[in-house]
């Protein structure tokens, strides 16, 4: 299950591809990263794939999601989710996918097409878990009235830039992980006085702090990206950095809501 500590603090593979990609990926398995998110959309299945085969660690240690989006199929239909998850399978190599995940709903009729299908896929054994990703608070009432396996996460954005009050609390509502993506930000928190000075304070850097931020949040889960092998490491020192009450006031206060991962079509609410 998603609870267990060595999933605390996951690793994402958006944009590692090739050889670069798989030697990334590698490099995180074997400094202790259990937990891998990965997308049919980033294109790097294979690689993901490739780097479980190559790290020093049995398959049962790890943990592999992936998520599936159909609007860019026409015909929008079940089928083209089944045959989706099944070529995911087969390009991570893989029997089964720990968590599966809808990734970017484009309206409600997507949801109502992809999740009883996603009850099909648990009832198979192709799937474990099930989780959705950029969901509206009103999107996870419908996934209640759909879904006959427990949701296990909601994977979105959050950062001391948006730390996502309400979103974490339909979560929470419904005992499931709330998925961190773009946890430092893409970067910019290295550009926010507030976080570098509470680094300072602990001879840490800001992407340390603001993975340890969201570590200090109920059921958080964040899932940094690197292609540094030094980044890779430093951001494992997160989990073993304790913030205290002043430090954590400082970052809650920041009180922002400033997104990376906006597209035009999407209706936040
Ligand atoms: N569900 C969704 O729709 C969705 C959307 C976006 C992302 N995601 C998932 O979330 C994962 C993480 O989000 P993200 O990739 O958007 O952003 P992120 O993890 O917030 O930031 C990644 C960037 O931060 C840099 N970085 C990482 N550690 C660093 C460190 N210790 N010091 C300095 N720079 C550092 C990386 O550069 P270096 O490579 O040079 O370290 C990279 O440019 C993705 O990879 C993906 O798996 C999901």
């Amino acid at each position: 299950m998603l609870d267990q500590d060595s999933y605390r603090l996951g690793f994402g593979t958006y944009s590692l591809t090739d050889k670069e990609g798989i030697n990334a990926i590698t490099a995180a398995i074997n400094a202790g990263y259990r937990h891998l998110d990965t997308a049919r959309l980033y294109g790097n299945e294979e690689e993901v794939g490739e780097a479980i085969r190559r790290a020093n660690v049995e398959r049962s240690e790890l943990f592999v999601a992936t998520k599936i989006a159909h609007f860019e199929e026409p015909e929008k239909t079940p089928d083209y989710i089944r045959s989706g998850v099944q070529e995911s399978l087969d390009k991570l190599g893989i029997e089964t996918i720990d968590l599966l995940y809808h990734h970017w709903p484009r309206g409600q009729d997507d949801i109502k097409t992809v999740l009883p299908v996603f009850n099909e896929l648990v009832n198979q054994d192709i799937a474990s878990q099930v989780g959705v990703s950029n969901y509206t608070p009103n999107d996870l009432d419908l996934a209640d009235d759909l879904l006959d396996v427990p949701l296990s996460a909601l994977q979105a954005e959050m950062h001391p830039l948006l730390p996502q009050q309400n979103l974490r609390e339909a979560v929470q509502d419904r005992n499931a992980h709330f998925v961190a993506y773009s946890p430092i930000a893409q970067g910019e928190v290295f550009d926010v006085p507030e976080i570098t000075e509470v680094a300072k304070k602990h001879s840490t850097n800001a992407a340390t702090v603001s993975l340890a931020w969201l570590l200090s949040k109920d059921s958080v889960i964040p899932i940094p990206r690197s292609k540094s092998s030094e980044h890779i490491r430093s951001n494992l020192g997160a989990l073993d950095l304790e913030l205290d009450d002043e430090d954590i006031e400082r970052i809650d206060s920041l009180d922002q809501q400033k997104r990376y991962e906006d597209p035009s079509w999407m209706e936040w609410e």
